[in-house]
């Protein structure tokens, strides 16, 4: 196998919980997951991204781990893990695990030991403090919280019940590295690491991403554990710029393959302000963004491609057009990211078009990150409508939703009412329909994947943008040696144009892919329609 074989591959992201219920108990499973083995396959996957199945109290939904060797009831057994890594390795699939190690929980048998007393062995584990500054929690509120037992206060970026992990301490690193060889060992083809550039933190410095020490410790965990292993690895790491992104991921530095930025999924907030608060998509903006990032990682380093994720509202909900242009505008977003280079990442139900939630009440959204926002801004003075506007918009719980698999109560996901209620589209939108329709979005994906695989030039070829100042049209060229692309999308329902002469005659220019069944060759006036995208391939003679 070769060194880099995850440039070559395409990553399907899978929260557990949501996937499919086996066991009747409206919560997704293992055994869910290994009975859609052959759906996965047949989209043409390489690398199953599996979020957290651990051992948890379960508070953000697993991403507070209380044991790393254990499975969680709730997802099966470790038979079934082992029966999972087995079934998609005979599908040539390999398993990606989320590697949660900025936190635990605070029902982790280390912090368990670490809060009873100051001079516990496991005590430095963690980080105390008996003055606490103003640093605070993503999920809101201070990021400190008093322990009454011995007086002193203890670090959680996140909620209260998943205590920051103090890198500092070698003993507490060499457990982690300990176990990710367990995993290693077990037959994991890789870790997508979860908010990993918060472990070089420095909390007295009010130091929080990007840490004096977080590259020596990405070393050494790369030298102790998945360096020699050929994996595949991706950091989660929402504070990275181009540069701090090569720091990662240039191949002589040794730490990870690639880095999930967020810079692209920051264009709908206002600068300075939360997530919540909305600002309109500017195409531009996004062509300068992407283009930067593009460019920066044409030589050494590379890219991840994603739109959308578990803590990400639904693309075409967003970017695209989930009424009557779902189909063609989820078409559009997959076309434009696939032609890129980096490597494409694919959130479960993506590629059915699936789209974002109108629940009316809040009780319908579980996700403890909004609970606590809208506690907080009812607090503040905004009103219901204003709050539940911005979760329509940008609540995880979007993408949280059940899988929809058919038209079947619960959408085929379970026999029981789930865990979080189904997407009211789920008739519409579902998996049985999506594989009896040629033309779905689900096809369209199947074919992009399968080009990858088909042609170099969109794993090698460089990147160039084309007509930037373009307000409707994005579109780009991917060139290597003799041989070019041309990737043309409208982001818009209404047609556009795009001028592009390089006096390449019509019969010489070839269609790879398009969501439209007769899209246009004339390329010195391009008339585009509503969300139509297009792949073209010059054939040089
Ligand atoms: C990022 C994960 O993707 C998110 O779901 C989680 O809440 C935080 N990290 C904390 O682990």
């Amino acid at each position: 196998m070769k060194n880099d074989w995850w440039k070559q591959s395409v990553v399907y992201q899978i929260y557990p919980k949501s996937f499919l219920d086996s066991n009747h108990d409206g919560i997704g499973d293992l055994k869910g997951i290994i009975q859609k083995l052959d759906y996965i396959k047949l989209l043409g996957v390489d690398v199953i991204w599996l979020c957290p199945v651990y051992e948890s109290p379960q508070v953000d939904n697993g991403y507070d781990i209380s044991d790393y060797y254990q499975i969680s009831k709730l997802y099966g057994s470790m038979d079934d893990m082992d029966t999972l890594i087995k079934e998609s390795k005979a599908r040539g699939i390999k398993i990606m695990v989320d590697l949660v190690v900025n936190h635990t929980s605070d029902q982790h048998p280390w912090f368990i030991e670490s809060r009873k007393s100051k001079d516990n062995p496991y005590r430095d584990y963690y980080i105390w403090s008996d003055q606490p500054n103003d640093l605070t929690s993503n999920f809101g509120g201070s990021a400190w919280s008093y322990d009454e037992k011995t007086k002193q206060y203890y670090l959680h970026f996140y909620s209260e019940q998943q205590p920051d992990l103090n890198w500092e301490n070698p003993d507490m690193r060499r457990a982690i590295y300990k176990m990710m060889n367990f995993w290693i060992e077990k037959g994991i083809g890789g870790f997508r690491m979860d908010v990993i550039d918060l472990i070089g933190k420095e909390p007295d410095k009010k130091i929080k991403e990007n840490g004096p020490k977080l590259h020596d410790y990405l070393k050494e965990m790369n030298e102790y554990t998945f360096g020699p292993a050929n994996l595949i690895t991706v950091g989660e790491t929402w504070g990275a710029t181009p540069e701090i992104g090569h720091l990662y991921t240039d191949a002589g530095r040794k730490e990870l393959n690639m880095v999930f930025q967020f810079e692209h999924m920051n264009l709908d907030k206002q600068p300075g302000k939360h997530r919540w608060d909305l600002k309109k998509l500017d195409l531009i903006d996004l062509k300068d963004v992407l283009s930067k990032w593009q460019d920066s990682f044409s030589e050494d380093g590379w890219n991840s491609l994603f739109w959308n994720n578990h803590d990400l509202p639904r693309i075409v909900s967003r970017w695209g057009n989930d009424r009557e242009y779902r189909e063609l505008s989820a078409k559009m977003l997959a076309t434009l990211l696939h032609g890129m280079k980096g490597t494409p990442f694919i959130y479960q139900g993506e590629e059915l078009g699936m789209t974002n939630t109108n629940f009316e009440s809040i009780d319908d959204y579980p996700d403890i990150e909004t609970q606590n926002m809208y506690k907080d801004r009812l607090a503040t003075g905004f009103s219901k409508e204003e709050i539940m506007q911005s979760i329509h918009m940008k609540a995880r719980d979007n993408a949280r939703t059940p899988m929809q698999w058919n038209s079947s109560e619960n959408a085929g996901f379970s026999t029981i009412q789930p865990w979080m209620k189904v997407n009211t589209n789920y008739r519409k939108v579902n998996v049985e329909q999506s594989l009896v329709d040629p033309d779905s979005v689900f096809f369209h994906y199947q074919k992009l994947i399968a080009l990858r695989k088909e042609k170099d030039i969109l794993i090698k070829g460089r990147y160039e943008l084309v007509d930037h100042d373009n307000t409707q049209v994005y579109a780009y060229k991917r060139i290597m040696d003799d041989q070019e692309l041309l990737i043309v999308c409208n982001f818009y329902e209404t047609p556009a144009d795009l001028h592009y002469s390089e006096g390449t005659k019509e019969e010489d220019i070839g269609i790879l892919i398009s969501n439209y069944p007769d899209s246009p060759r004339a390329l010195d006036h391009l008339l585009l329609r509503p969300y139509e995208a297009v792949v073209y391939e010059f054939n040089k003679r």
